[in-house]
């Protein structure tokens, strides 16, 4: 049972193996913030287009460009995005920005397999250019890619599929910094997610140097 508790009183530590899975998760994505949202595009077997967003989302490595999300298991089958990945071994992720919040929710609904999430949001999709796989067609960036590892948790009810960015989708709206291949965080207005429905919008961004010791 939850600790009623509003910000004050004593300390607390919860062992996460005393509590039930419901509330590990409460904790994890309440702790874990904010976190991108990866909004993953897929092609079934069948030709079918899905979308939909994943925010045990993160990035990995660069070289070679690395990203991890990490696909929860419906009543014993894997979702969809996660069975078109490992039927078609590719995917897009579609960065999520302000102006789709709302069509991003919409697409976060368990619809049956042969739902196309576009439709459903009515939203453009086009075909990426390296990989076949479908993309938000005015989403501001996109990264193409190719599955590099399917990774089974254990027993937890999640598989972690890592995927390679073969090639990177940018916006005409998008700035780079002058010389760079760093895009301009305000042109790109990135959205996090909090727990549950909640979601943050860019704040104030603060900028510090680096430490350099000797
Ligand atoms: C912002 C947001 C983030 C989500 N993150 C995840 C996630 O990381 N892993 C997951 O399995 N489901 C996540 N979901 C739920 C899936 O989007 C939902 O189950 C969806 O129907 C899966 O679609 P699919 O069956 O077409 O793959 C999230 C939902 C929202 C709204």
């Amino acid at each position: 049972m939850p600790q009623d508790r509003s910000g004050v009183g004593e300390p607390s530590l919860i062992r996460t193996a005393d509590i039930s899975g419901k509330e590990r998760y409460q904790l994890l994505t309440s702790l874990v913030v904010p976190r991108p949202i990866g909004w993953l595009s897929t092609f079934a077997k069948d030709g079918t287009p899905n979308l939909a967003p994943f925010s045990y989302f993160a990035a990995l490595a660069d070289t070679p460009m690395l990203v991890g999300v990490s696909i929860g298991w419906r009543a014993g089958e894997p979702k969809d995005t996660l069975r078109n990945i490992l039927d078609t071994r590719v995917f897009c992720i579609n960065v999520v920005t302000e102006p789709q919040l709302e069509a991003m929710n919409a697409t976060s609904g368990d619809y049956p397999r042969e739902v196309d999430e576009f439709k459903v949001a009515g939203l453009p999709m086009a075909e990426g250019s390296v990989v076949r796989a479908p993309f938000v067609e005015n989403c501001p960036a996109v990264l193409e890619c190719r599955l590099y590892k399917e990774v089974e948790l254990g027993t937890a009810a999640n598989s972690l599929v890592l995927g390679e960015v073969v090639a990177v989708r940018l916006g005409s709206e998008l700035q780079l910094l002058p010389g760079t291949y760093q895009v301009e965080t305000e042109s790109l207005r990135p959205v996090g997610r909090l727990f549950a429905g909640g979601y943050t919008l860019l704040g104030k961004i603060k900028t510090l140097p680096r430490p350099r010791p000797g």
